[in-house]
């Protein structure tokens, strides 16, 4: 049942670029119209939402903040995340005009669903992404939208956070198709370049062997610093809390922005840095500004560790190790930068003689607060 892979979860980072299929699959009408048909919200309802709040723990949290990054972009809606634990217990602002959207791959995270029924009392409408059929939070919201990715065995998450990103890119375009944020014409084309996305990510795993030959050379290490920004950010953190799951490794994810309010001081000679570089051809200055983070590290003795775009060249000389992922948009990027570090973070723990499927102290589903 593992496929012919050694464990769950490398054959789950390999059902990847089906799993992101599988979430596309059948949510438009053939004409570019995204339908999502079985999110049975009253359309009226979610042109009169004015906040999202999307609520989730883990990894499906960091999957959340990407999401906000896509919804406030085309929707122009005002979106938080918050971890589903802290929501409940802050009295937090909520009426029927907020859409709360849970992410839960069980369906079934004690913190989330108790978050969700608490939204729901306070009057928000509720839609959960959600990766098992039939589990209790997606029965419990107004609404669901599935995720398909297939089962999850693996106690660290890999394709339900692809899938759930996926989810949420097409949950945010139906807003902004329904509200009339985007022309048919862009909702169409960021559909065409989010179908292109399983290939790409093919493309990432056919180079996983560089990216485990780096891994196996760092099975002694003690810490390792991620750096992003933007939806890197999130890349970041996901990629660090892998690495802490998996390989006990202590691992931060940081904001590139927040180096120098503070974590910079912990580079000394020889710290690894992986850092998730945006592509030079997106907007605003935020390749320019990843790099110079990637030089100050540097500069104070950082083994620097990069993955970057196809083509960026920018980044070799800045770099001791280069791993490359195929142009897409800054938005959807996470659907291919977060590969590399899943892998890195398999291969360390399997050098290391780890269970990668069931890692110590932990559980698939957490069905206690
Ligand atoms: O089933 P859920 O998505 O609600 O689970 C949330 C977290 O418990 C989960 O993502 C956890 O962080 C994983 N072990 C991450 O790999």
């Amino acid at each position: 049942e593992k496929g012919g892979y050694p464990s769950f979860m490398e054959k789950e980072i390999n059902d990847q670029p089906d799993a992101v299929a599988q979430t596309l699959l059948g949510r438009t009408n053939g004409e570019g119209v995204l339908t999502l048909d079985e999110l049975r919200v009253d359309p009226s309802v979610l042109k009169s939402i004015n906040r999202i709040i999307v609520l989730a723990c883990g990894t499906s949290a960091y999957a959340g903040q990407v999401a906000r990054y896509a919804i406030e972009h085309w929707c122009r809606i005002p979106t938080e995340v918050e971890l589903s634990h802290e929501f409940r217990y802050r009295d937090p602002i909520v009426d029927e005009r907020t859409l709360v959207v849970s992410i839960s791959q069980s369906g079934e995270t004690m913190d989330t669903l108790m978050a969700v029924r608490y939204a729901k009392e306070q009057g928000a409408v509720t839609v959960s992404i959600c990766n098992t059929n039939g589990s209790t939070i997606p029965r419990e919201s107004d609404a669901v939208l599935y995720t398909h990715a297939g089962p999850e065995i693996a106690v660290a998450s890999t394709k339900a956070f692809l899938a759930q990103i996926t989810a949420t890119y097409l949950l945010g375009l139906y807003l902004a198709q329904l509200r009339g944020n985007l022309f048919q014409g862009q909702i169409k084309d960021i559909l065409a370049e989010l179908a292109k996305t399983p290939a790409k990510i093919a493309r990432v795993l056919e180079n996983a062997e560089q990216v485990k030959e780096l891994a196996r050379s760092m099975a002694e290490t003690r810490t390792v610093l991620f750096l992003g920004r933007h939806v890197g950010y999130p890349v970041a953190m996901e990629g660090a809390l892998k690495l802490k799951e998996l390989a006990y490794i202590h691992a931060e994810g940081f904001a590139a922005g927040e180096l120098k309010h503070g974590p910079i001081a912990l580079i000394e000679e020889g710290q690894p840095v992986i850092v998730v570089v945006p592509s030079p051809r997106g907007r605003d200055s935020l390749h320019a500004k990843v790099v110079s983070n990637i030089q100050e590290v540097r500069a104070r003795g950082a083994k620097t560790i990069v993955i970057a775009e196809e083509g960026d060249e920018s980044v070799r000389e800045h770099a001791e190790h280069v791993f490359y992922i195929p142009e897409t948009s800054t938005l959807l990027a996470p659907l291919l930068a977060t590969v590399p570090l899943q892998i890195f973070a398999l291969e360390l723990a399997t050098a290391k003689g780890y269970d990668v499927d069931q890692p110590r102290n932990l559980a698939k589903s957490v069905t206690v607060e």
